[in-house]
């Protein structure tokens, strides 16, 4: 059976106000409401998600957390845990985006926030990609340790369906005109399944869920759809702007 694909809206630190938010918020419910065969995910910052969750959206449309703690609770100032998460009816968790690496976040502590995503029940949205590549392809490497650590001794109940979204941080916040190549994410979608396979086994790899991060725009989302090879996106600054979202959306819609 042909997997949905799925376009997750990160938001990153924007916008400031909650109004402001609602109405990014009412672009995606509102273009949600026409697709029928792709899910969308928005993951606002923390402090609108509770206002967010008050709104009447789609059944294909969810929200989630741009990041988790790795505790369950207790003294640890500023963190919020999955389960709170969990209790202002977010499904979904991006863990391990290449901002947060940027701050500090080591594959193991990605690894635990696999872990306490599926305990709590959530669906983790997993996140790798390099800084740069090269002629030598330690790229490829580099991916495959990110892939070999972070699932690392976590069940394979929890690995099948797994979506992970590959964002090569060189192409991050750009335009269209900079993003990966078509052909070149095909070729790490290709690479990522030969990974989970080695891994995880051939099942769990062809379950897996890859999508591509990193300046997609309308303009280039068709694309990397068709020659990428992709099942959905994980879509930055254009998830800002309704009008680019929308499209965006009815582009992965109608690739089926
Ligand atoms: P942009 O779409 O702005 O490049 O951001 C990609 C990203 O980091 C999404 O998580």
């Amino acid at each position: 059976m042909k997997k949905r694909n799925i376009v997750v809206a990160n938001w990153k630190m924007n916008p400031e106000t909650l109004e402001e938010a609602k109405k990014v918020f009412n672009g995606a419910r509102l273009a949600a409401k026409g697709l029928k065969n792709t899910d969308v995910v928005v993951c606002p910052p923390f402090s609108f998600i509770f206002p967010l969750s008050k709104v009447i959206y789609p059944k294909n449309m969810f929200l989630g957390a741009q990041n988790a703690s790795t505790e369950i609770k207790g003294a640890f100032t500023g963190e919020i845990s999955v389960e709170m998460i969990k209790n202002l009816s977010a499904k979904f968790v991006i863990v391990g985006h290449s901002e947060r690496r940027a701050m500090g976040e080591s594959n193991e502590i990605v690894r635990k926030k696999l872990q306490i995503t599926f305990n709590t029940g959530l669906t983790p949205i997993l996140c790798i990609g390099e800084k740069e590549r090269d002629k030598e392809g330690t790229h490829l490497a580099f991916i495959k340790n990110q892939i070999k650590e972070c699932l690392a001794d976590l069940h394979k109940k929890y690995l099948v369906g797994i979506i992970i979204a590959y964002e090569p941080i060189w192409a991050i916040g750009k335009s269209y005109k900079e993003a990966m190549s078509p052909t070149d994410i095909h070729v790490i979608v290709l690479y990522i399944r030969k990974v989970l396979a080695e891994i995880c086994g051939r099942d769990i790899a062809n379950s897996a869920k890859i999508l591509y991060g990193g300046s997609v725009e309308s303009q280039n989302a068709l694309e990397i759809l068709e020659i990428g090879n992709v099942e959905g996106f994980l879509v930055g600054h254009a998830s800002l702007k309704p009008e680019e979202f929308k499209e965006i959306l009815q582009t992965a819609d109608v690739k089926k």
